[in-house]
């Protein structure tokens, strides 16, 4: 089958790369000449644990080739698969579909008869009937057809979570969609995944459904650790023994300073618009998002009773600032909230991620960035875990303690044991648990 990927982004790129290694001819095309320009020198744009393997491999076997020209690779292929963004849109919160409309318009000229156009993009409810709508009115001489393919891997798994779904979702009205989608994930289906087709418009809403729901876990189980501290009782135990029944699930339930990413905050707000543009609110959907919005600033305040209430001429060594370990992605990252409202208060950022790019130092002015967790630590007052990346669970607490000025250790990920960090030296401060 011969494919063309729009986008090469974090979907974008990982799906090309796995259709790829399926074996599909695959041409990925992206606006960006940087991006493109990067995939064909072997620069990986972005970080994806395995990324550049897979893509190295299929570069070399023919079977996926980068470029920023569409028209060609869009006349030869059967299938046109759109990994466009769909960011927040700013000031209203609805999804910002400006990137899949344009993308529309310039595959329009190029579509051949019969041709199966597939968002992979989140879009909301109704967006394949106006693509479709659009696309009627550009071509009124072909035959198309246009399919919902969302898609729920995450990053920093991408890849894994690409080749073995729980399930593979197609919303699609027509038997020459589901005649090619079903030809696309064969690979897939020939070991038992699940592939269901559904309509159109129940794929574009249960991938909203689907993120709110995991994004609810998330601050369900961050204001019942709250509830543990006052209590007592330790969320991790909790969410043990909620997650041990098949009802519940044991995943989704590890508290934190509140979830990040380029998708839970922008698709729980565009559903919130959805549905109360359709007088339909989604009023537990809401308060996840006040839930979490709150949360991020709560955990800058927990940081300062910390430090004894005071944060001037304090310096806080800082592991991890990406929204989760994995990944380079900083967009909407809880440190985007928390460490500039402890400069504000008057502390100095010292800074260590393993993968944070030039975006974090964009993002993230007047942090002064360290080349490892130790450096950081450096004459610091508070050790402040962000991320739970893996390298930061072996580091020597003892001789972190030492580098360090004062013994605050605020572990929001819950990385460490209270006797761990009590045995280095440290006062400890973790997230739902009894100190
Ligand atoms: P991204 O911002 O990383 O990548 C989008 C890419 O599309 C960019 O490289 C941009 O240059 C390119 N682009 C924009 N317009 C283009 C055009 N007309 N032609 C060619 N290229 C164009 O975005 P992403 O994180 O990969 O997300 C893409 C979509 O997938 C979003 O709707 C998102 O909600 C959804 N999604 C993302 C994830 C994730 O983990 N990031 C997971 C599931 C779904
Ligand atoms: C999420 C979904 O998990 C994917 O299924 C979906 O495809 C994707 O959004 C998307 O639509 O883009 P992702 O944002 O990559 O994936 O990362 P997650 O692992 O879901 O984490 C999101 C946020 O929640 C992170 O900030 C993470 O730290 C936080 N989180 C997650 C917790 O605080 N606790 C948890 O138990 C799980």
């Amino acid at each position: 089958m011969k494919i063309c990927m729009l986008g090469a982004g974090y979907v974008g790129l990982v799906s090309a790369a796995c259709f790829a290694d399926f074996g599909w001819d695959v041409v990925c095309v992206d606006k960006n000449p940087d991006r493109v320009n990067d995939l064909n020198e072997g620069r990986m744009p972005i970080y994806e644990p395995g990324l550049d393997d897979l893509i190295e491999r299929n570069v070399k076997a023919g079977r996926v080739r980068f470029t920023t020209e569409l028209a060609e690779p869009v006349k030869q292929s059967e299938l046109v698969l759109l990994a466009v963004g769909t960011p927040m849109r700013r000031g209203n919160g609805y999804a910002d579909l400006s990137y899949i409309f344009e993308a529309v318009e310039e595959i329009a000229p190029h579509l051949n008869d019969g041709a199966v156009i597939t968002t992979k993009s989140t879009v909301p409810v109704g967006t394949s009937r106006e693509i479709e709508r659009r696309l009627r009115e550009l071509r009124p001489d072909i035959d198309f057809a246009v399919c919902s393919n969302p898609e729920f891997l995450r990053e920093g798994s991408a890849i894994r979570d690409f080749m073995y779904p729980d399930r593979v979702l197609v919303g699609c009205d027509s038997p020459r969609g589901q005649e090619v989608m079903e030809a696309l994930y064969k690979p897939l289906s020939l070991r038992s995944a699940p592939v269901m087709f559904v309509e159109r418009e129940s794929a574009e809403l249960a991938k909203y459904a689907a993120n709110a729901f995991l994004a609810m876990k998330v601050s369900f189980i961050n204001e019942i650790a709250d509830l543990c501290e006052k209590l007592n009782a330790d969320v991790q135990q909790v969410a043990d023994a909620i997650g041990a029944d098949k009802r519940i699930g044991p995943k989704f339930l590890h508290a934190g300073p509140g979830y990040g990413g380029s998708c839970f905050p922008k698709d729980v707000s565009a559903l919130i618009r959805t549905a109360r543009e359709a007088e339909t609110p989604v009023t537990l959907v809401e308060q996840v998002d006040r839930v979490n919005n709150e949360r991020k600033i709560s955990m800058a305040r927990r940081i300062q009773a910390a430090a004894g209430g005071e944060l001037r001429g304090k310096t806080v060594a800082v592991l991890g600032v990406t929204f989760k370990p994995n990944t380079d992605d900083m967009r909407e990252a809880p440190s985007l909230v928390i460490l500039p409202m402890l400069q504000d208060r008057g502390a100095e950022i010292r800074a260590y991620d393993p993968e944070a790019s030039k975006d974090a130092e964009e993002q993230l002015p007047g942090v002064t960035w360290c080349d490892g967790a130790m450096k950081a630590c450096g004459g610091a007052d508070i050790l402040l875990v962000l991320t739970e990346w893996n390298e930061f669970r072996a580091l020597n607490l003892k001789a972190m303690k030492n580098a360090m000025r004062g013994d605050v250790l605020v572990d929001l990920r819950n990385v460490y044991t209270a006797d761990a960090a009590e045995d280095a030296g440290f006062t400890y401060h973790a997230v739902g648990r009894p100190t």
